[in-house]
C-alpha cells in the first residue's frame, strides 16, 4: 500500500488529508478583513509540529486570490525590508503602479534605474511609498513571517512595520512562531506593539474532523477512526504519521505503535524535548512516569511552591506540551510523549 500515501511526513507542507481549523482560521481572516481591525499584527503560536505553517500558507494562499490584497511572504533570517520591497516590486499586479510613479529602487538592486527620478537611499521611505501606491490603489498588503525568533534583521522590520501602521498604512503582518520566541521578541522594548497583537494559540484538531478524514481514507467503522483520532490527540503531525504507518504497513493501530514512537522520536520529540530548559525537562520526566498527576503532587516532589509552579505551568501549557484544562491535573499534552521521555532518560 506504500504507494500514493496520502498522509504526509513533511512539515511545512499542506497536506492532501487536512483538518479545518475554521476558530483560528476565520478569526484571522476575520479580523484583517474588517473595516477597522483591531490589531494590523496576528502571531499564531503552538509546539512544533501542530500546524503553524500549515495555517500560514492556508491564509496567505486565500488572501492571494482576493484582488483586494497583496501578499507577500518573508524569511526570517534576511534583510526583511528589502525583501519586502522587492516582494511588492516583483508582484504582476503591482508593477506598472511602481513604473508608473517612476519610483527609481535602483540603489537596492530593485527594479530598473529609473533616470527620472533619484534613487532612494533610505529602504523605509522606499516602502513607505510603495505602501502608500498600493493602498491608493484600493488594495491592503498581507506579510506573513513563518517561524520567527528574534533577530537584528526582525527587530528593525517591527520598528518599520510600527513606524508605517501609526501612520495609519493599511498593512498587516501574520507571524508563526514558538511561544517562547514571539515571547521573547515582545519582551523588547522595540517590539512593543506585539503586546498588542492578536495572538491565537492552536490547539488539537478537532476529534471528528480527524474521524472522518480516517474514515474516508481507511473505509474503516466510525468506531476504529475514532480509536485512531484519539490516539493522536489532536497532535496535527501525529494525525499525519499515524495515517502514515497504517497505510503504509496496511497493518492495525496497535500494530503501528512501535513505528510510530520511532517516527515521531526522530522527526519531531527530539526537537521539542531540545526547547525545553531543564527545569521544564524535571517537570516533564516526572510527568512522563504516569502521564498526568495532580498538581499538589508534583509541587511536593519537584520541592517547588505553588506561586513558582504555577508559573511553570503556565509555560508549559503555552508552549503546547502540558494540558492544563483540567483543574488541579496536569497532563502531557503530546501522544506517546511519555514513551519517548522514558526512552530518552534510560
Ligand atoms: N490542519 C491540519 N490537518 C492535518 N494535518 C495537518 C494540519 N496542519 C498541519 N498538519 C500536518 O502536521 C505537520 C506539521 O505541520 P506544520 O509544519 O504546519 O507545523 P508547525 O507548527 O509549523 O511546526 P514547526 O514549529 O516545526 O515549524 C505536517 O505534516 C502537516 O502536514
Ligand atoms: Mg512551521
Amino acid at each position: 500500500m506504500s504507494k500514493n500515501n496520502p498522509f504526509c511526513l513533511s512539515f511545512g507542507k499542506e497536506p492532501d488529508r487536512y483538518v479545518e481549523r475554521a476558530d483560528a482560521y476565520s478569526k484571522i481572516a476575520e479580523t484583517f478583513n474588517s473595516i477597522s481591525p483591531s490589531s494590523n499584527c496576528y502571531c499564531i503560536m503552538g509546539v512544533r509540529g501542530i500546524g503553524k505553517t500549515v495555517l500560514l500558507s492556508t491564509i496567505s494562499n486565500d488572501f492571494r486570490e482576493d484582488k483586494d490584497w497583496v501578499v507577500v511572504s518573508l524569511n526570517s533570517g534576511r534583510n526583511l525590508l528589502e525583501m519586502l520591497a522587492a516582494g511588492l516590486y516583483e508582484d504582476a499586479k503591482l508593477q506598472k503602479y511602481f513604473v508608473e510613479a517612476s519610483l527609481n529602487l535602483s540603489k537596492f538592486g530593485i527594479g530598473l534605474n529609473i533616470k527620472k527620478n533619484p534613487p532612494i537611499s533610505d529602504i523605509q521611505i522606499a516602502i513607505e511609498k510603495m505602501v502608500k501606491i498600493v493602498n491608493d490603489k484600493g488594495m491592503r498588503i498581507l506579510i506573513t513571517i513563518d517561524d520567527v525568533t528574534k533577530s537584528k534583521d526582525v527587530i528593525s522590520f517591527a520598528c518599520a512595520f510600527q513606524d508605517l501602521i501609526g501612520r495609519r498604512m493599511q498593512l498587516y503582518l501574520l507571524m508563526t512562531g514558538l511561544y517562547e520566541n514571539i515571547y521573547n521578541l515582545q519582551r523588547d522594548k522595540r517590539c512593543s506593539f506585539l503586546l498588542r497583537a492578536e495572538k491565537v494559540n492552536i490547539g488539537p484538531l478537532s476529534l471528528i474532523g480527524m474521524k472522518n478524514q480516517y474514515m474516508q481514507t481507511f473505509q474503516c467503522s466510525e468506531k476504529e477512526a475514532l480509536k485512531m483520532a484519539a490516539f493522536t490527540k489532536g497532535y496535527s503531525y501525529a494525525f499525519q504519521v499515524l495515517g502514515y504507518i497504517m497505510w503504509d504497513k496496511d497493518c492495525s493501530l496497535e500494530e503501528a505503535i512501535p513505528f510510530f514512537d520511532e517516527k515521531m522520536a526522530g522527526y519531531c520529540y527530539e526537537k521539542v524535548w531540545d526547547d525545553l530548559s531543564e527545569k521544564e525537562k524535571e517537570i516533564i520526566t516526572l510527568l512522563a512516569e504516569k502521564g498526568e498527576m495532580k498538581t499538589r503532587d508534583i509541587i511536593a516532589k519537584t520541592g517547588s511552591t505553588d506561586k513558582v509552579f504555577s508559573v511553570q505551568r503556565d509555560r508549559l501549557v503555552k508552549k503546547g506540551i502540558v494540558d492544563g484544562t483540567s483543574h488541579g491535573i496536569v497532563r502531557l499534552a503530546l501522544p506517546r510523549f511519555e514513551e519517548f521521555v522514558k526512552m530518552t532518560m534510560l
